[in-house]
């Protein structure tokens, strides 16, 4: 009785070369190279090539892991019902009323950014796209493509309600931007943003990696990047399409504008971010 039940037991052991059999076929699809595709070096924007399970740079040297590709988490939470429209001067005042709020911890404090941010509303050189939710403003965001590197799509000064975080408006108004990306041309989009460290887990889910860097007053940021192609611009219009969302900026350009430069010191100098 004793030897029966033996042998049926080791004829169930198949499962154990069967899982491991699985998860080496898992790991090499996972690396294989060709799913893998060259992404651009964060550091100094050469396509770096992969060695490994890393990515070298060829011209700086800088060696990462992360690909960097642009990603739409699963969400533990559905969208709440909102409105995407263009920024008008009439939003001016909750804009800035939004950031205000969002500054202790969020935003670093001091006259220089809600200055930058209320010139960029302002001059209209950058696209903003703000979140309605029962006819109130509740976030708002901008977007614009430099002048100087047209892939280069930079995200500028996004933010939520702090009463309203948590409920998607921040996921809608970063798929709302790019889904503004033209998706004619066969390019890779390089969204690039500043990101504090409170957001930076926030943008990470999306893919979104970089290096820190301070700036003259002191303040932290992570500067991210993500790279993205038409399908991953067709999949954040899908994404919006399924969600309660009605989109008013389908169809709006998005300006090229000139590089700002900023003048920032990295914090730990070549030392990628922890995953
Ligand atoms: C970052 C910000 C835009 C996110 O907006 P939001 O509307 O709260 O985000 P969402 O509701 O779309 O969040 C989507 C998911 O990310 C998670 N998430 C949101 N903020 C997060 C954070 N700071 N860290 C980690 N996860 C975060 C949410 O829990 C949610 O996960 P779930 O689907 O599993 O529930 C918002 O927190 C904000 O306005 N922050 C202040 C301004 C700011 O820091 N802007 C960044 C530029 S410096």
């Amino acid at each position: 009785m004793y030897l029966l039940a033996s042998a049926e037991n080791i004829r169930e052991l198949w499962i154990i070369p069967a899982m491991a059999l699985f998860g080496i076929l898992a790991l090499c699809w996972e690396n294989w190279p060709k799913r893998r595709p060259p992404t651009l070096c964060w550091r100094c924007g050469t396509l770096a090539r992969r060695e490994g399970g890393d990515y070298v740079c060829p011209n700086c040297g800088w060696t990462f892991e992360k690909d960097g590709r642009f990603r739409i988490p699963v969400r533990t939470s559905p969208i709440s019902a909102c409105r995407l429209r263009r920024y008008c001067a009439a939003d001016f005042d909750t804009c800035v009323d939004i950031y205000r709020l969002n500054e202790p911890g969020r935003f670093p404090t001091g006259a220089q950014y809600i200055e930058e941010f209320s010139g960029e509303l302002r001059d209209g050189r950058t696209l903003f796209v703000v979140c309605e939710v029962d006819g109130i403003v509740r976030g708002c965001g901008g977007i614009a493509r430099i002048r100087e590197r047209p892939d280069l799509v930079s995200l500028t000064y996004r933010m939520v309600h702090p009463s309203y975080h948590g409920k998607g408006f921040g996921t809608v108004m970063l798929l709302g931007r790019l889904s503004l990306l033209p998706t004619d041309g066969g390019a890779t989009w390089i969204p690039c943003m500043a990101t504090v460290d409170a957001s930076a887990p926030f943008y990470a889910r999306f893919g979104f990696s970089g290096r820190k860097f301070s700036d003259e007053a002191g303040s932290e940021f992570w500067n991210y990047f993500s790279c993205l192609n038409d399908a991953d611009v067709e999949r954040c219009r899908g994404s919006l399409a399924d969600a309660d969302v009605t989109n008013h900026c389908f169809g709006e350009t998005v300006p090229l504008r000139e590089q700002l430069v900023a003048k920032w010191t990295e914090v730990e100098p070549g030392k990628p971010e922890a995953s």
